[in-house]
């Protein structure tokens, strides 16, 4: 992808009640304003509630990837201890590499905020030109977990060859090594 294209970001919400309709998805709309606030490059949404089936789950973080050639996806809910629970399984079997540090340290900032942040099992990884990362399912939590790996993300886009992507730096300054 070239610097001038626009970025595409996805935004999974797994949950079988806000897919259902028995409730409304606030994980969502809650990543797509954090994505506003802080991204200041030009960028499109693609956005989709599904339920916990780990079929499904795979199959849209293919379609984002893939089809929408989305750079980053975000997926919300899933990553616990339930039955129900298989966002991070789902994750695995749609990406080439697994990136786990972004779990560990999601986790770890998790835990100032929340001792049950050991709950969740969230990882990352890369499927081709997508990192995709999983946040738990409390809205509260997103902004706590994606404060934590933000800076390291836009390298992390440019390392699989997509857009080159800036942030609001009164929020936060992204990383980007020093290119040889
Ligand atoms: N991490 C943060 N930052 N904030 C939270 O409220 N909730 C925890 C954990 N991680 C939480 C968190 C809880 S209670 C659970 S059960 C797990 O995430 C898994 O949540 P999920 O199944 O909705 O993905």
């Amino acid at each position: 992808m070239s610097a001038s294209s626009v970025a595409k970001f996805g935004v999974i919400t797994v949950s079988d009640r806000a897919s259902a309709g028995v409730y409304t998805d606030r994980g969502g709309p809650a990543i797509e304003a954090y994505l506003s606030e802080v991204v200041t490059t030009n960028f499109q949404m693609e956005s989709r509630v599904i339920p916990d089936e780990m079929e499904t789950i795979r199959d849209t973080i293919i379609e984002l990837a893939d089809i929408h050639q989305c750079c980053l996806i975000v997926t919300t809910g899933g990553t616990g201890p339930a039955e129900r629970d298989v966002t991070p399984e789902a994750t695995e079997m749609a990406c080439q590499k697994m990136m786990p540090g972004f779990g560990e340290q999601m986790r770890a900032v998790s835990l100032q905020h929340v001792p049950t942040a050991i709950l969740s099992r969230q990882t990352a990884g890369i499927r081709n030109g997508s990192l995709v990362i999983n946040l738990p399912g409390n809205p509260k939590a997103i902004a706590e977990c994606l404060d934590a790996v933000f800076p390291a993300i836009p390298y992390c886009i440019d390392l699989i060859e997509g857009p080159f992507v800036e942030t609001n730096e009164t929020r936060f300054k992204v990383f980007r090594p020093k290119q040889k």
